[in-house]
């Protein structure tokens, strides 16, 4: 199929698994990636994001490892860098209507960071697979604050050096639903406009 036509970087970015064990991001290029997700929009202009800079070999990163999920175990730690996104909620108890604004947030701060990223050369993965409330008890992080995912970042490295199941992530098929499945003119209904033959799938 014909790859979509968005504008870069969205459409080259994607999500590898194989990342260069070797390969370090200076701390210049990681406030870079840093200040993309400073400048996401956010409701009230609250900027409930947080993240916890973890590279590869620091502190937070030896935190990290043992907490991944088997899936992830594999790929996560050659990553030249991890940012952990936590959403600051900012007081005890909550509703559920108080988080989610808050939430979407981080998410678009992170997409800012990811596209960054890929602006710059390098490549991210996020990941949510590990286990959250340990690790967020791991790095102190405080009850009115929650821990959400993970921002793998770095180089494309050798998949010689990786398991042929991390190698073999590289090579699958992109695939997206189609758009009138997501773009509705009213609910369940696909919005008119769309072409009905329009791409579902980007090639990598
Ligand atoms: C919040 C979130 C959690 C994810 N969790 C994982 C994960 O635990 N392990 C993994 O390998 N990929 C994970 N992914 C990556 C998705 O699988 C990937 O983005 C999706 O398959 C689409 O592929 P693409 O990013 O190459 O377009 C996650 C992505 C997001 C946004």
């Amino acid at each position: 199929m014909n790859p979509v036509d968005i504008a870069e970087p969205l459409r080259s970015r994607w999500s590898p698994s194989v990342f260069d064990a070797r390969h370090e991001l200076s701390d210049a290029e990681t406030t870079r990636l840093l200040e993309a997700a400073q400048w996401a929009p956010s409701s009230g202009n609250r900027q409930p994001w947080r993240y916890i800079v973890a590279p590869r070999g620091s502190a937070a990163h030896r935190l990290l490892v043992p907490r991944l999920s088997r899936g992830n175990s594999g790929w996560v730690p050659r990553a030249s860098v991890v940012f952990l996104s936590v959403v600051e909620l900012g007081q005890d108890g909550v509703e559920l209507s108080d988080v989610l604004i808050p939430t979407h947030d981080v998410g678009q701060a992170s997409a800012h960071l990811t596209l960054q990223a890929q602006a710059m050369g390098l490549f991210a993965h996020q990941f949510g697979g590990f286990d959250h409330d340990g690790l967020a008890a791991d790095l102190r992080i405080p009850d009115t604050a929650r821990l959400l995912a993970g921002i793998a970042v770095g180089l494309r490295g050798d998949p010689a050096e990786v398991s042929e199941r991390d190698a073999e992530r590289d090579h699958r098929e992109r695939r997206r639903r189609p758009l009138a499945e997501t773009a509705y003119a009213a609910w369940g209904v696909a919005w008119p406009g769309l072409d009905p033959s329009g791409p579902a799938t980007l090639a990598t």
